[in-house]
């Protein structure tokens, strides 16, 4: 096997080829700022376990009466987002930078506005990785990112799974970046990294949240895998067997949707699967097949937003489900995807039984739903609903699920499937 640093390589290559972008445009959007601006995730402050964690409603409702709620008892606002946050002793360094961009100023001290910050306190900029100043454009991104569109108070958020920001992104197909938001036994978070210290400082023209930490708009799908190899080692590994860069490079996407399995979903196919899947011409066939039924392109399918197709808005209401069928690139066959709100939390499961064990993910270019099972086209000669994915899968099961969807070109090796 390559070693972590090269997998990582592999990912980026593939997270940077997803759009088909020329070389010195990649070398332009500078591989060191990423790796500066992801340091403290690699150093593990980035609490992706409990994110995987299934964590019990009764402890989150503990972390829930921890959060102070309730405003009611406040005084009426009198001055602006950016007025506050200037005055405020605390918050002086997102005031300075963000006073260097008249627009962005105008959008928090406009009266008419409605939106919330997520101010990162002083303290924030103490945790930057950077051993340089960062770019312009890099700030400018951030502080765009840090401002949602819409009014969330604490008790909207632990209702709210995503939201959208002022940070529009290109690979996206112009849509506004979100901002993950979660309820976990620490407290109120924004992208697994940033608390919730201070909520709830209103304004004439929102809301303020104060976090301890600078939120980073996010970098590419390839690359967030790579840095969790504790988790998707498996998944790196097939890109690489398969040689999936090769692939992806020549697929246009505006935005996307990937259901990535974790290691334990990969190991939950058996022994044998994989060995085959791994370690055999033919299955490396199969496990290509495999990978392309993982991604959707052209659709973002957050657990309470969609970009790139028409159709029924979600709205996050408890008791609410929706339905999606979603074209892979395996052949475009489909994948379908069933939300399902209950009081403040979400689940999604993949082909009505492959669960969603982490959700919303957002990348750059599009967002990671996180599944614990690898997805499989159903059955061709029964429909699937009875089947039990809890038993490892045989290998001739694998090859009657996907033998149909093989690609003439991926078919260069001695055999038959
Ligand atoms: C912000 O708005 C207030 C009142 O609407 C105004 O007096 C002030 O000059 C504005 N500040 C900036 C920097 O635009
Ligand atoms: C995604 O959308 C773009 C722009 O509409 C299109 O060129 C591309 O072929 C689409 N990709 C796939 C895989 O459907
Ligand atoms: C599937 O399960 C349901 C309920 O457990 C049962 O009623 C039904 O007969 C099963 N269908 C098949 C095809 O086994």
């Amino acid at each position: 096997m390559k070693s972590l640093l090269n997998l990582s390589f592999l990912a980026l290559a593939l997270a940077a080829s997803v759009r088909a972008i020329q070389p010195d445009e990649l070398a332009q959007r500078g591989s060191d700022v990423v790796e500066d601006v992801l340091a403290p995730i690699k150093d593990g402050a980035f609490n992706f376990d409990d994110a995987l964690e299934d964590t019990p409603v009764d402890r989150l409702t503990e972390s829930l009466d921890a959060i102070n709620l309730l405003d009611d008892d406040h005084p009426e606002p009198t001055l602006t987002i950016y007025q506050l946050i200037s005055e405020h002793p605390h918050t002086t360094k997102f005031a300075y930078h963000l006073s260097q961009h008249d627009d962005l100023v105008e959008i928090l001290n406009n009266t008419e506005g409605r939106n919330t910050l997520f101010v990162p306190a002083d303290e924030a900029f103490d945790h930057l990785p950077f051993k340089e100043h960062p770019p312009e454009e890099w700030i400018r991104s951030a502080l765009e990112y840090h401002i949602a569109t819409h009014v969330y108070t604490a008790h909207d958020l632990i209702r709210t799974n995503t939201m959208p920001t002022v940070l529009k992104e290109e690979w996206l197909g112009g849509k506004p970046q979100r901002l993950r938001a979660s309820l976990t036994l620490g407290g109120l978070h924004i992208n697994f990294l940033s608390k919730v210290i201070v909520p709830n400082t209103r304004a004439t023209n929102g809301i303020i949240h104060t976090i301890n930490r600078v939120a980073f708009p996010p970098t590419m799908v390839g690359r967030e895998l790579s840095l969790l190899p504790n988790h998707f080692s498996t998944l790196l590994l097939a890109y690489e067997k398969t040689d999936f860069v090769k692939f992806i490079h020549g697929v246009k996407m505006e935005g996307s949707t990937v259901f990535a399995p974790t290691n334990q979903a990969f190991a939950k196919l058996g022994p044998r699967a994989n060995a085959f899947l791994f370690n055999s011409d033919k299955g490396k066939v199969i496990l290509k097949a495999l990978l392309k039924y993982q991604i959707v392109a052209n659709v973002t399918l957050y657990s309470d937003a969609r970009y790139g197709s028409t159709g029924e808005v979600p709205i996050p209401e408890s008791g609410k489900h929706y339905h999606y069928d979603l074209k892979t690139l395996l052949q475009e066959k489909h994948v379908s995807v069933d939300v399902n709100y209950f009081g403040p939390f979400v689940k999604i499961k993949v082909n009505g039984q492959t669960p969603v064990v982490a959700r919303d993910v957002v990348a750059k270019n599009g967002v990671i739903q996180v599944v614990g099972r690898v997805p499989l086209p159903p059955h061709k000669h029964h429909d699937g609903e009875n089947e039990s994915e809890d038993e490892e899968i045989s290998v001739d099961d694998l090859v009657e699920r996907l033998s149909d969807y093989i690609d003439e070109e991926d078919l260069r090796y001695d055999g038959e499937l």
